[in-house]
């Protein structure tokens, strides 16, 4: 089998028994530590997707292309299960996010050089 992609970014596990990658131009592969694909996601929301974080929870945070958001999805990596953020709330271009358990913010590196700290609860 060949598997032929384009990473983006890519992100591990906090236990380091899930790779997540994001690739062009649609999709996050969730790859097991022996690189057997164990699922594929593929969203309207995530075309062209750009940085990929896990939270010490196992919460995975990505920064959707287009449309730009920062969107949460499953730790099985088979389905989306929020939009965290959007245009509205200050979203352009987002590259890279991470997140601060010490101060509960999202923090959204974007295109244009700003960062963008989204409080969370
Ligand atoms: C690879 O890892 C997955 C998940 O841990 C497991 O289900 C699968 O059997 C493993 N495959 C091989 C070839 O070791």
């Amino acid at each position: 089998m060949l598997l032929c992609f384009a990473v983006f970014e890519c992100a591990v596990s906090p236990t380091g028994d899930k790779l997540y990658i994001t690739s062009k131009f649609d999709k996050l592969l969730t790859l097991a530590r022996n690189g057997t694909l164990l699922a594929t996601l593929t969203d309207p929301d995530l075309y062209l997707p750009h940085g990929i974080h896990v939270t010490p929870a196992g919460q995975v945070l990505l920064c959707g292309g287009v449309p730009q958001a920062i969107l949460q999805v499953g730790g099985k990596g088979r389905r989306k299960l929020a939009t965290l953020a959007t245009h509205k709330d200050g979203v352009r271009s987002p590259l890279v996010v991470c997140y601060s358990g010490s101060t509960s913010s999202i923090i959204v590196g974007q295109n244009g050089d700003n960062i963008l700290v989204l409080r969370v609860k």
